[in-house]
Parts: C-alpha cells; sequence; structure tokens
C-alpha cells in the first residue's frame, strides 16, 4: 500500500537557485510527485522537462500534462540521459533531488525497505536486475565490496558470509527475509535497524545511483547554457562526495593538489562552473523537524560558465566496486 505522500525537501532553495521566475526551460531531473516541478512552473515565463526512470511518476506526470499543456514535457528515462531529454533546447536550470521518495519506500511491493515484507526488488525502474539477484549470485568477495563501499557496512564480510550460507540452502527473495539473515549476522537491539546498511548498499548498485549521478553531473556541463544553473539535492555522503568533486574540478579548484605534479586540465582549461558557496547548504530546524528525509540532505549549487565543457574523464571520482554488468555475467552463467 502506498503511505503518506512525498514531501520535497529543500524544495525552495533548490528551485529557487535556478531562478525561475527569469523564465526559460528548466530540467527536473527527479520528478517523483512533482513537487519540485511543480514550484519551477509557479513561474508563468518557466516550462519544465521532468525526467524520472520510475513507471510510477510518469502516472503522476499525465496530470501534469493535462495541467500545464506545452510548459510540461515528460522524459521517461534514466537522468543520466539528460541530454536526450533536452532534445537540443537551451536549459535554464538543472535540478536533480536524489535518492527514492516515499512512494518508493513506502510500496511494500517495491522491495526498497527492510520495514515492509515484500520481493527482493529495489528496481526504480521496475526493469532490469534485481536486489534478490545480487544478493543470490555475486561471489562473495563482491557482496563484501558492495556491503563496503556503498553501505560503509564495518562488517561487511560477516553479512555476506551469512547470505552465502543462507543461499545455499534455498534462494533469498524477500525484503523480511534479508533483514532477518543479516539481524542473525549483526544481532538486534541498536538505534537502527542492523539491515539498513545492507539495504542501503544493494539500492545503490542495483539503480547504478552513483555512475547515475556521475553521468548526469558530465551531461549538465554539455546541456547547460551559459548563465545556466545546476542545483543538486542529496542524502548521503558517497553522493554529495562526487558532486563537490566534480564542482570544485570544473570551477577550477585544485585546492590539495600537489604543485610537484604535472599541470592537469584544470590548470590550463577555462573552468567550466563557478561556486555560489564553497560548502554545501542544509536544511532549517523546521524542516528537519518536520521531515525526517530532511536530516540528510545537503544542496550544492554552481553556474555554467560560457567556456567549452571539459574534456577529462574523471571516472576516478566513482568508487571502485563491482558493476552491473558483473552481475549480469553471474547471472548468465547460473543460467
Ligand atoms: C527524491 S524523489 C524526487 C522528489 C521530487 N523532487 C518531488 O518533489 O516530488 C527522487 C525521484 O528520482 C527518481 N530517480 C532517482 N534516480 C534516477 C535516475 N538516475 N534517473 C531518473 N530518475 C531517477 C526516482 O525514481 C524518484 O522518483
Amino acid at each position: 500500500m502506498s503511505g503518506a505522500p512525498h514531501i520535497s525537501v529543500m524544495r525552495d532553495e533548490a528551485v529557487g537557485a535556478m531562478e525561475p521566475p527569469r523564465g526559460g526551460t528548466f530540467i527536473d531531473g527527479t520528478f517523483g510527485a512533482g513537487g519540485y516541478t511543480r514550484a519551477i512552473l509557479d513561474s508563468e515565463g518557466a516550462s519544465v522537462i521532468a525526467i524520472d526512470r520510475d513507471p510510477a511518476a510518469a502516472k503522476t506526470a499525465q496530470a501534469f500534462k493535462a495541467e500545464f499543456g506545452d510548459r510540461f514535457t515528460f522524459y521517461a528515462g534514466a537522468f543520466s540521459e539528460l541530454d536526450a531529454a533536452a532534445g537540443g533546447r537551451v536549459i535554464n536550470g538543472i535540478v536533480l533531488d536524489i535518492g527514492v521518495s516515499s512512494m518508493q519506500l513506502d510500496q511494500a511491493a517495491r522491495g526498497f525497505s527492510f520495514m515492509r515484507e515484500g520481493p527482493l526488488d529495489m528496481r526504480m525502474a521496475s526493469a532490469g536486475l534485481t536486489a534478490a539477484d545480487a544478493v543470490n549470485y555475486l561471489p562473495h568477495e563482491d557482496l563484501i565490496r558492495i556491503f563496503q563501499v556503498y553501505g560503509e557496512e564495518r562488517r561487511a564480510r560477516r553479512c555476506a558470509d551469512f547470505i552465502v550460507r543462507a543461499r545455499e540452502i534455498e534462494p533469498i527473495t524477500t525484503t523480511d527475509g534479508l533483514a532477518e539473515i543479516i539481524a542473525n549476522a549483526l544481532g538486534r537491539g541498536g538505534k537502527i535497524n542492523p539491515a539498513t546498511r545492507v539495504f542501503q548498499a544493494l539500492r545503490i548498485f542495483i539503480n547504478d545511483e552513483l555512475g547515475e549521478l556521475y553521468r548526469a553531473l558530465l551531461a549538465a556541463e554539455q546541456v547547460l547554457a551559459p548563465g545556466g544553473i545546476l542545483s543538486v539535492v542529496s542524502f548521503h555522503s558517497l553522493e554529495d562526495k562526487i558532486v563537490k568533486a566534480f564542482l570544485r574540478r570544473r570551477a577550477g579548484e585544485t585546492a590539495g593538489r600537489s604543485r610537484y605534479l604535472p599541470p592537469d586540465d584544470s590548470d590550463v582549461v577555462p573552468p567550466s562552473f563557478t561556486l555560489g558557496n564553497r560548502s554545501a547548504r542544509k536544511p532549517g530546524k523546521g524542516e528537519v523537524g518536520s521531515n525526517v528525509r530532511a536530516r540528510s540532505a545537503k544542496l550544492r549549487v554552481a553556474t555554467r560558465t560560457d567556456a567549452a565543457p571539459w574534456s577529462t574523464d574523471e571516472e576516478k571520482l566513482l568508487p571502485r566496486a563491482p558493476s552491473l554488468d558483473d552481475l549480469a555475467a553471474c547471472v548468465r552463467r547460473a543460467a
């Protein structure tokens, strides 16, 4: 069953940073329940290209289309494809509100939550490989790495040990089944559910969330018009680290780089972004008090310059971990 509707986090700050009243075309890369999109469309001269890979969001988008007509376009796909979604139009602002929505978390059948009994799914797009595929087919060492890197789980090896032992008896197919295995591995009784980090890790892995974010930043650099504004809300440090490092480099900040190293692109290529604030903005106390999802939110804002996009690839901003291609190969081998 679906629970409470999604409450947008840092909506006024994230949308306001793009200055919709100046008019133009804005991309909302994470449409969800449409909270950000509606706030942009409150400015009459603004139109929105909204993106979401969740088929449930596509349904919400139909109602927006009926309400806003030509000012609203929906692209059903990943936000890493935002250049395709832009379709060559001049883009004045891009906003991303990364992560899962309350609708996704609250629907047991989507399999995101250890609090709800459901299939071990976790796919935002409802297509492709599932979290059950990951726990049943990935080698022990890959599971450890995923729990360490994406979940920052200190006892990753023990979780993987218990999973491998359990799947030898029967496949792990449900959220509560996996939560029980992790509770047996880590014990119960702490302040947070012991399965929290493992579930986070599997969700990030199965949706390639960090790869998506990194490719979206590169695409934003390509499609934003000079003076266009990028506004990104993230919810955990793995995401924020990527946004921060990418924007600081693109803004020409080489702080921390040894002067004994040979010059790199940042020494010779003009900055493609300028930074509004060096540090991330956080939600106010009132918002955190009324919406628990806001607790860990961070907003970073940057303005596109008129310099050409950089050509350097920064894959090294992504932590090294098994990929979905690795999982696909394991599933094929097992078939
Ligand atoms: C936190 S919600 C956004 C809520 C929205 N700002 C609002 O106010 O209603 C995140 C949404 O982004 C979508 N999403 C997350 N990662 C995505 C990606 N890589 N590509 C497309 N959509 C994505 C999810 O399906 C979800 O609907």
